[in-house]
């Protein structure tokens, strides 16, 4: 393939409380994984799936990947199980380390967004063939936003100019693993390592089902939805 997603579910998940890594709770019948790698097998294109796991807990992984795979009808050659890092960042890193000589496409994915429909994955790869750009999935922000100075209103950010940035985020596999290698600080996301690597960055209409699982109503929230549609 020249296409690969590396899925970073190595983090602990601190603010969901589960007592559990965040990838491993469960959602209806599987987990939080499991549900995430349904939905990026569900993509057309065949991809390489790196999974980024935490350390200890591989096996697992190792488990919920080639069962996604066998319902997917995807080879397990196709996919593979890496040990992910103290930062989301980290675990990127160790997942690029793992891509094939081949893949020229690589679309980075949060395992915590576990409803995310095949159809997002479909939506970046096009865009990046057609613009050459990093793609951003992003979805409106639906708020009033203020800005503040301590606890005074100073202003109103002009809402139409705010997007709200969701995964799989998608980049020209040297340009993402240069920017990588030269990256000096901790960013929130891909999107804004690449960024300020000096690479255009367009988007595409994510999916309100893309929301991060990262508190427990989320987690209600997902658990909600998959009962609705028992998957
Ligand atoms: N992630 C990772 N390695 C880390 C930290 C995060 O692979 N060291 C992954 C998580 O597994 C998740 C995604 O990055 O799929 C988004 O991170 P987040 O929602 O913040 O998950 P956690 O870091 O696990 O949660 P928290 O910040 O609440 O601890
Ligand atoms: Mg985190």
């Amino acid at each position: 393939p020249r296409v690969a997603v590396v899925v970073v579910a190595a983090g602990s998940g601190t603010r969901l409380g589960a007592g559990e890594h965040k990838a491993f709770v469960g959602l209806g019948r599987h987990t939080i994984l499991r549900h995430a790698l349904d939905g990026l097998f569900a993509a057309h294109e065949t991809a390489q799936v790196v999974v980024v796991a935490p350390a200890g807990r591989e096996g697992e992984a190792e488990t919920d990947l080639f069962e996604a795979a066998a319902a997917a009808g995807a080879s397990r050659d196709l996919v593979s199980v890496v040990t992910g890092g103290a930062t989301r960042q980290e675990s990127v890193a160790a997942g690029l380390d793992a891509l094939w000589p081949g893949i020229e496409i690589v679309l980075v994915h949060d395992a915590a967004r576990a409803l995310t429909p095949g159809v997002v994955f479909d939506r970046v790869v096009s865009a990046i063939d057609r613009t050459n750009w990093g793609i951003v999935p992003v979805v409106p922000v639906v708020d009033t936003i203020k800005r503040l100075e301590g606890d005074r209103i100073t202003g109103v950010v002009d809402r139409s100019q705010l997007a709200a940035a969701q995964t799989p985020q998608g980049f020209a596999r040297a340009s993402l693993e240069a920017a990588y290698r030269v990256a000096d600080r901790e960013y929130t996301d891909d999107a804004a390592l690449m960024a300020d690597a000096g690479h255009q960055i367009g988007v595409v209409d994510g999916e309100a089902l893309a929301f991060k699982i990262t508190t427990a109503a989320d987690l209600e929230r997902a658990r909600a939805l998959v009962t609705e549609s028992p998957v």
